[in-house]
Order: structure tokens, then C-alpha cells, then sequence
């Protein structure tokens, strides 16, 4: 079994190779990535020394080098995690977003129907589902919920999902979409909350809270996604859309204030700065179809989770401070100085 991984350079990306290296020894992994400012190839130091491994430096908008690829490897299953993922970013230039959550997946899509697969596995996120009041916690994400997007990033990931929806209505492409909740965990880029909260903390640096930092994450493990993916591409029914969250509702504020506390450091350091531009209130996920229909639940408790996570960060001081000490610098001026 051959299985392209999109994106595996990235976050949840890294993680899957390394859970399907593990669990399935005898399948060949191919890894595409065009390593953006996200993707860092120090991340795959270990999968690299694997002989069922291979890394491929590509966009997956270049129609040419991917049928390359495809016409070479012959993947069996793909699964697309190459993405622009950051709403801050895509709030300061969608394009790319647009060009690369969009026109890629099209590109990939296209190539499986060229040479064929038996699985064209799409990682979507329940941002394309907008958010949920505060005060209704007896609401949720079900996958019947209508596409209601907020930011850039999760309009071109819904673009995406209704495309692929599409190939499967009008081509019959064996496809699938997860939805899947915030992750958390090993390989996170220190732009988003939990890594960069780490980050500032042991730096005795501000830890900026967006707003009153009263919006409210579905926290999953990232090992718990990547399970999920494993089931869905295996086990699936071609057509579905299956949501993977874990019921772990948090305010950002109480993440925040769990690092300081871990990391024993004074709250002091929170500072409250200019609310995210159309920010997204409340994400809740239901994973009663997966649950019932594929028996996954997450395995990770929050507590367990974090704990992990902090221990990682700890340990791995050089893959983050490498990141943080590079172009990440002026990024981070740009957006939090006067903020
Ligand atoms: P990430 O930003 O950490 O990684 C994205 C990877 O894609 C990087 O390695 C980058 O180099 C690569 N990439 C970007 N553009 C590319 C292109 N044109 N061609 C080839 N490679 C390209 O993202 P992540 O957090 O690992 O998210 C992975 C996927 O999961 C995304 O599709 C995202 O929408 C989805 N998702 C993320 C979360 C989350 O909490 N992080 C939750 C739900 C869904
Ligand atoms: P993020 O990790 O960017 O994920 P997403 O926007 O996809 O949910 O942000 C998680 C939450 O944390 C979101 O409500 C915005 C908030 N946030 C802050 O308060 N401060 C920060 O510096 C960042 C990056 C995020």
C-alpha cells in the first residue's frame, strides 16, 4: 500500500507520517511539501532515515509535478493536510489561501482521477461551520450543520470541501472529509495559542489574549486526529463527512492561565490586546457519527495532553527557538507591537 501524505512537513501533517510509519511498517509513505513558512523538514529528521520514506519538495498547485509524482508513485490513498492554516494570516493576505486550500486540492483531485486511487482523504476543520453562541453550550457541530464561514481560511476550506463533495457527486472519486476540532501537541508552529503561549511564557515575555479571551476551542491531542484519519481512509464509507472533536471546550483565557501555572509563572504576564478581526465565538464538535459509526472516541484527556505537550517544548528547544529566531520574528512584530 502506497499512501501520499500533502502537508507532512506541517503540524498534524509530521504527526500522521509518524503514526502510519509506526503502525504500518510495510506501507510506503510519500510525502509531498513545498515547505512554506509552516513546514520545516527538520520536523521529518527521523521518517527520513526510513526506507519506506520518501520526501518530495512540491506545490501541490503544480499540475505537472504532481502527475509526475503520481504517474511515478502510483499512491493508493491520499491525504490532503497541505494547507495555509492560520486565520491571522489569512486575515492579513487571503490569497494564497485561496490559491492553495483551493486550486491545490482541485490539482490533487485531478491527478487521482488521471492515474487512480482507491482514497482521496480531505483534512477539513469545523471552522467551515462559523462558531456557536456562549451561551448556548447545548449546541454543537453536527455534520448536517450548514457552512456558515467567518475568516478567509475557513472560506477556502469550505471552498474545498464543497469542491471535493463535487468530484464525488460528478466523477465518482472515492473521496472523504474529516472535520476535525483545534489540535494540540508535539511540532505545533509557535504561531498559534498553545505553542506560542509556551513559548512567551518561558521567555517571561507578554502573552497576548486576543479580546477578553473568552472564546471558546474543542481541544483535540493531535495523536487523537491522526487516529481518526487512520480509521476514516481504512474504514470510511467513500462520499462521507465525518467530524473528530473531543468534547474538550475551553476559553482561551483558562489555557492561558493553565500554562502560567504549569510553567510557574505569574498571570501578570497575560496582557489583553485588539480582538481577532470577525473572530469566531464558540466551536463545539458532536463525533457522534464517527463514534458510532467507526467506534473512535480520543484516547487523550486534556490533562494528560497539555502535560505531554509542555514536556515536548521543553525538550525541544531547538526546533521552536530555530523557528522563532528566523522571519518568525518580523511576523510576530508586525502583528502584536502595537496591538
Ligand atoms: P501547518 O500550517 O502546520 O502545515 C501545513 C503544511 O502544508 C506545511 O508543511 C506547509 O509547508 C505545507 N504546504 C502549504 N502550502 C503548500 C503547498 N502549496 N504545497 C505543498 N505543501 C504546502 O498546518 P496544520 O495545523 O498541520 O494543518 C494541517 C491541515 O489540517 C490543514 O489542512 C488544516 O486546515 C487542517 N486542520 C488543522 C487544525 C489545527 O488545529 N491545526 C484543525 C483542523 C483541521
Ligand atoms: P489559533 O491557535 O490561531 O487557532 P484558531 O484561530 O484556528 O482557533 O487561536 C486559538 C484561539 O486563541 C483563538 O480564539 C484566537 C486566540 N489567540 C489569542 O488569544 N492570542 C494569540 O496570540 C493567538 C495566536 C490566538
Amino acid at each position: 500500500m502506497t499512501v501520499l501524505v500533502t502537508g507532512g512537513a506541517g503540524f498534524i501533517g509530521s504527526n500522521f507520517v509518524y503514526h502510519m510509519l509506526k503502525k504500518y511498517p510495510d506501507y510506503k509513505i510519500i510525502c509531498v511539501d513545498c515547505l512554506t513558512y509552516a513546514g520545516n523538514l527538520s520536523t521529518l529528521e527521523k521518517a527520513l532515515e526510513n526506507p519506506n520514506f520518501v520526501f518530495l519538495k512540491t506545490d501541490i498547485c503544480d499540475r505537472e509535478e504532481i502527475y509526475k509524482i503520481f504517474d511515478e508513485h502510483k499512491p493508493d490513498i491520499v491525504v490532503n493536510f497541505a494547507a495555509e492554516s492560520h486565520v491571522d494570516r489569512s486575515i492579513e493576505n487571503p490569497e494564497v489561501f485561496l490559491k492553495t486550500n483551493i486550486l491545490g486540492t482541485q490539482v490533487l483531485m485531478d491527478a487521482c482521477r488521471k492515474y487512480g486511487i482507491t482514497r482521496y482523504h480531505q483534512v477539513s476543520t469545523d471552522e467551515v461551520y462559523g462558531d456557536l453562541p456562549l451561551d448556548r453550550p447545548d449546541m454543537f457541530f453536527t455534520e448536517e450543520t450548514p457552512l456558515h464561514t467567518s475568516s478567509p481560511y475557513s472560506a477556502s476550506k469550505a471552498s474545498a470541501d464543497l469542491l471535493v463533495l463535487a468530484y464525488y457527486r460528478t466523477y465518482n472519486l472515492p473521496i472523504t472529509i474529516s472535520r476535525c476540532s483545534n489540535n494540540y501537541g508535539p511540532y505545533h508552529f509557535p504561531e498559534k495559542l498553545i505553542p506560542l503561549m509556551i513559548a512567551n511564557a518561558l521567555a517571561d515575555k507578554p502573552l497576548p489574549v486576543y479580546g477578553k479571551g473568552e472564546n471558546v476551542r474543542d481541544w483535540l491531542y493531535v495523536e487523537d486526529h491522526c487516529e481518526a484519519i487512520d480509521l476514516i481512509i481504512h474504514k470510511g464509507k467513500a462520499g462521507e463527512v465525518y467530524n473528530v472533536g473531543g468534547h474538550n471546550e475551553m476559553k482561551n483565557i483558562d489555557i492561558v492561565k493553565l500554562i502560567c501555572k504549569k510553567l510557574d509563572k505569574p498571570e501578570s504576564l497575560i496582557t489583553f490586546v485588539t480582538d481577532r478581526k470577525g473572530h469566531d465565538l464558540r466551536y463545539a464538535i458532536d463525533p457522534a457519527k464517527i463514534n458510532k459509526e467507526l467506534g473512535w472516541l480520543p484516547k487523550t484527556k486534556f490533562s494528560d495532553g497539555i502535560e505531554k505537550t509542555i514536556k515536548w517544548y521543553l525538550n525541544n528547544k531547538q526546533w521552536w527557538e530555530t523557528i522563532i529566531s528566523g522571519e518568525y520574528r518580523d511576523y510576530y512584530d508586525k502583528m502584536y507591537r502595537n496591538r
